[in-house]
């Protein structure tokens, strides 16, 4: 049966492990968390996984790793040096170091952990229902047997992109930290629903199911320039605000943050490639 060790559980790792397990239940899964308060809330969210803490035991992360297939690594980027140092007399060029952390390049992983064949996955938050979107980029140690397990693994949590890992940042800047831009616009709407004089609890209704409801159009007809002019009439409502928006500078606004977010994970390399020394 495929192990999986997952070192440091906190939303990105516990979202998908939970996509992988609603999808698999029957794996062994291992998962640790740094205080015994986030360990215990976690149980409840992965019955079936075996969750332990470092602050009840020093060991878990070692012990949780000791003989897994797959290590996912979910702590914050700046954490990934020390606790992949801390890991190394649990790995074996078995063992697959599949990391998650944002702006940790797959060469400064190399040499934390050398000789161990690497996976860089890029996820995002839905992954928790099975509707993330994970980018994989396996270094060249990593077996197609390995990279296709892993594949499969994933593909519980979502849609899996595999791409060179230079494709990471763009990646980062449309999908990774991209769900939080149709939060951003969900709010905004929900705002000026409720200066029209909405209660806000049925702006918020609305704005969700009209989000939830354009989402599912797109799943079936994924080009949503062609869905966009199929609602906008002439003179009509829908082609008013769209004029506003697109007047407004909309296309620059998007490209200015999803190159923001690109930058800042080349930033983020950078800071952590420092650290890694
Ligand atoms: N959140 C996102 O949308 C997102 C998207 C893509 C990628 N990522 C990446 O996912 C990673 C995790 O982000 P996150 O948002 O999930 O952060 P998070 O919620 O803070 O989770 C971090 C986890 O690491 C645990 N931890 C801390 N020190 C540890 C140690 N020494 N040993 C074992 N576990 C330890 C924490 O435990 P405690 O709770 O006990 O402190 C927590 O479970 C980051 O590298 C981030 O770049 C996140």
């Amino acid at each position: 049966m495929t192990i999986i060790a997952s070192i440091g559980t906190g939303n990105m790792g516990r979202a998908l492990l939970t996509g992988i397990l609603d999808h698999d239940p029957g794996l062994d899964v291992r998962a640790t968390t740094n205080s015994s308060a986030s360990a215990q809330a976690l149980s409840s969210d992965l019955p079936n996984a075996a969750i332990t803490s470092v602050e009840e035991d020093p060991e878990a992360n070692r012990k949780a790793a000791t003989g897994a297939d797959f290590i996912f690594l979910g702590v914050k980027p700046w954490m990934m040096a020390e606790t992949v140092r801390d890991l190394a007399p649990a790995l074996s060029p078995d063992t697959v170091l599949v990391s998650m952390a944002a702006g940790v390049a797959t060469a400064d992983l190399q040499r934390l952990a050398p000789g161990s064949p690497i996976v860089r996955i890029m996820p995002n938050t839905p992954s928790a229902i099975g509707h993330g979107v994970i980018a994989l980029a396996p270094d060249d140690s990593v077996t197609e047997a390995n990279a296709s397990t892993l594949q499969e693994l994933l593909s519980g949590a979502g849609l899996v992109v595999p791409m060179p890992e230079s494709d990471i940042p763009a990646m980062t800047g449309i999908s990774g930290s991209g769900v939080a831009y149709f939060f951003l616009l969900a709010e905004a709407m929900i705002d000026a629903g409720v200066k029209l004089g909405l209660s806000e609890e049925t702006a918020k209704q609305m704005v969700v199911a009209t989000a939830d409801g354009a989402g599912r159009l797109m799943t079936h007809n994924p080009d949503p320039a062609s869905l966009r002019k199929s609602v906008s009439s002439k003179g009509g409502t829908t082609l008013a605000a769209l004029d506003t928006f697109i007047d407004s500078g909309i296309f620059s606004i998007a490209e200015a943050a999803v190159k923001a977010a690109a930058d800042r994970s080349l930033e983020m390399e950078a800071e952590n490639a420092a650290s890694v020394g």
